[in-house]
């Protein structure tokens, strides 16, 4: 990863070029599930976190909290959480769509070298309500946009991350000891992934398709 260049007080001219790798950048950011063993430099998911900081956030808020999950028992607390809702999961589904879920892979809590847990901070006082006051969950919008953030930083160098929420959220806040004010908002795995596609892996298994919908743009 090369380092961060100095914040000029220059505004930065983006190029065509700088262009086209974005829409390759935002066309490539998959969700990984498949990881290598391979470490991750501690350096680079210190850079991951200092850039994920600059997520925007309500009334400059910055509510993100990261957690590193690194020992054994906490990451089994997460492995056996996740493998309950999944089973649970399991259960609303019924004949083929139960057989596709159950041969899904939906997360890579087995092998990712790093996991973070990635919580909202209810109760932050940082912004001053600005923004939040009728909308309250635009504090929780806004640890999602740092968790976005981080996710396409990570794949400009190479990174995999993959988001789980199969999760009891109240019982890995538990498991993870944090804060009662703070909310889990995404449980990434992150680590080299062992492939790469342009196409997201729940369209290859033939579980859900893009659809246009989400392109309509209604008018008023
Ligand atoms: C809020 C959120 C929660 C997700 N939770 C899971 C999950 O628990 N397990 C999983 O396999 N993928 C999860 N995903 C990844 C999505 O399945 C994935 O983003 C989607 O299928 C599109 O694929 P792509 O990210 O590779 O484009 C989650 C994504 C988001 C945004």
């Amino acid at each position: 990863m090369a380092p961060l260049r100095e914040n000029s007080e220059t505004p930065p001219l983006f190029t065509e070029l700088f262009r086209d790798e974005l829409t390759q950048l935002l066309r490539w950011r998959r969700d990984v599930r498949r990881f290598k063993p391979d470490p991750v430099p501690a350096e680079m998911i210190e850079e991951l976190l200092d850039l994920a900081c600059l997520a925007p956030s309500v009334g400059n808020s910055q509510p993100w909290r990261f957690v590193a999950v690194e020992s054994a028992k906490a990451r089994a607390a997460i492995r056996a959480n996740f493998e309950a809702a999944n089973a649970q999961a399991l259960d609303g589904y019924q004949g083929e769509q139960a057989e596709l879920y159950a041969g899904l892979k939906l997360s890579g809590l087995d092998m990712a070298p790093v996991q973070l847990a990635v919580f909202c901070d209810e109760q932050t006082l940082q912004g001053h309500g600005l923004g939040r006051q009728t909308m309250p969950e635009t504090l929780r919008y806004s640890a999602i946009l740092a968790v976005h953030t981080l996710w396409l930083t990570a794949r400009t160098c190479g990174i995999g991350v993959g988001w789980v929420s199969i999760l009891d959220p109240v019982q890995a806040t538990k498991d993870l000891a944090v804060a009662e004010d703070w909310s889990l908002v995404a449980y990434l795995c992150i680590g080299w992934p062992e492939e790469e596609h342009h196409d997201p892996e729940l369209i290859r298994h033939g579980w859900q398709d893009r659809s246009a919908d989400c392109r309509k743009l209604e008018k008023r």
